[in-house]
């Protein structure tokens, strides 16, 4: 779920290029992320899809130009004073050359011309187009202008040519256009984020883990991202792609996780914990894969270190935030853990409850602050519960001397 999204007026510019067939998926992602969407089609889009596809996906008729039978003349100055946000994708190096040098000869070149909301360009095209100095130096003078421009995806294109010049991933596009929207209220903060599970090997085969995915650890660092923070993702075994724009770390056993938070630490202005580490590990490692014998097999475990606790002794000015896996007594032992570990604030999540924990979108969380005050959350998605998180956090950080 992508709720900042919700409600907000997105402009879907469409311009001609092979990619326009691209824009139809970012329609409905934008769509199902709650935004409500007005596609301005250039003539030359037209040519490469219909104008009722992007009707159909947005439940609004499409706009065509400036002129016309149906055309309102001064549609792009009343669509230009609505608009929460304009995103051009594909964007051609005709829009692009016409958008820096300030012409506006139909309606979504106006449009721009009259927006003073966040625009974001998303250029695609052909490599040896795209790196043309002229386009380069388009592109620089609409950053410089305020505009965001998303550098295209690597890889092959429609013409059988290899190099830059695709257009990214309609998610991706999503992902920076919600960056643009969020408040960058982290700007200039470092932030340390945790996630997934830890394997815990016993032999080449076989590994002690458990049920996390990473999902709750990476909604905090894209969220922490979209608010202006620089990101390190320290994250244990999990499917999910890296967020966009943030480092990502990949380790797999909890004394790997702790080397690597260890080292990253001191650099740091909050820790963000929501990593499964596992407490025990396998006594002794089998060189060789372990054989099935008669008689019952005995497993010896041994401690991890509390990575926590290990961080907290190297705390200079260091928010940190810790996550409580509970089945039963809920507050009573996050509590215990908040004090243990000499916190700020723990999250205790149900991870007994079939919609929170582990797995799963969402979460049902209670927030305990170092201070006494404990705060009951209703059940989120992770993405909302990553942001209640980080207002609070934002709070303990306006409290430490940078
Ligand atoms: O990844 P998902 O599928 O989205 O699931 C999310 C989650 C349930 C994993 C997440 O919301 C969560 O609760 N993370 C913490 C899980 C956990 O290990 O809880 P704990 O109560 O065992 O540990 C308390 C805190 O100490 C945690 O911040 C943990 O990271 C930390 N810890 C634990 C053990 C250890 N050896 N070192 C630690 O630092």
């Amino acid at each position: 779920m992508i709720s900042i999204l919700q409600g907000k007026k997105i402009v879907l510019g469409v311009t001609g290029g092979i990619a326009a067939y691209k824009a139809v998926e970012l329609l409905r992602l934008l769509v199902t992320g709650g935004a409500q969407v007005q596609v301005v089609m250039t003539r030359s889009a037209q040519e490469f899809v219909t104008p009722l596809t992007f009707q159909a996906l947005s439940g609004n008729p499409v706009h065509l130009g400036l002129f016309g039978p149906d055309a309102d003349p001064l549609e792009h100055i009343s669509l230009a004073q609505e608009v929460d946000a304009l995103v051009v994708a594909p964007a051609t190096a005709n829009c692009i050359g016409k958008l820096a040098a300030g012409i506006g000869d139909d309606l979504l070149t106006t449009l721009i011309l009259a927006a003073t909301r966040p625009i974001l360009i998303c250029p695609a095209m052909n490599v040896r187009m795209y790196e043309n100095p002229v386009v380069q130096e388009n592109l620089e003078r609409l950053r410089q202008r305020g505009l965001a421009v998303m550098p295209p995806d690597m890889g092959e294109m429609a013409c059988g040519a290899y190099g830059s010049g695709r257009l990214p991933e309609p998610a991706a596009i999503v992902e920076t256009l919600a960056g643009l929207l969020s408040p960058k209220d982290f700007q200039g903060y470092h932030l340390l984020v945790s996630a997934g599970p830890t394997h815990e090997d016993l032999d080449p085969v076989r590994f002690i883990t458990n049920r996390s995915t990473g999902k709750m650890g990476y909604a905090l660092a894209r969220m922490a991202r979209r608010r202006g923070a620089k990101v390190c993702l320290v994250s244990g075994p999990s499917s999910l792609a890296a967020p966009l724009g943030v480092e990502r770390l990949m380790v797999r056993t909890a004394l790997e996780m702790q080397q690597v938070l260890l080292e990253r630490f001191p650099r740091t202005d909050a820790l963000l914990m929501a990593a499964a580490v596992s407490d025990y590990r396998p006594a002794s490692f089998a060189a060789g894969k372990i054989k099935r014998g008669s008689a019952e097999m005995m497993v010896n475990l041994t401690h991890n270190p509390d990575i926590l606790e290990s961080l907290g002794a190297l705390r200079t000015r260091q928010v940190m935030v810790g996550f409580a896996a509970e089945t039963d007594d809920i507050q009573a032992h996050a509590q215990q853990k908040l004090e243990r570990k000499k916190l700020d604030m723990i999250v205790a999540n149900d991870v007994s409850a079939p919609d929170s924990g582990f797995a799963v979108d969402t979460n049902q969380v209670t927030l305990l602050h170092r201070s006494g005050v404990v705060e009951a959350l209703p059940l989120l998605s992770k993405d909302e519960v990553a942001d209640a998180v980080l207002d609070r956090v934002a709070t303990l950080l306006a409290d430490v001397p940078k």
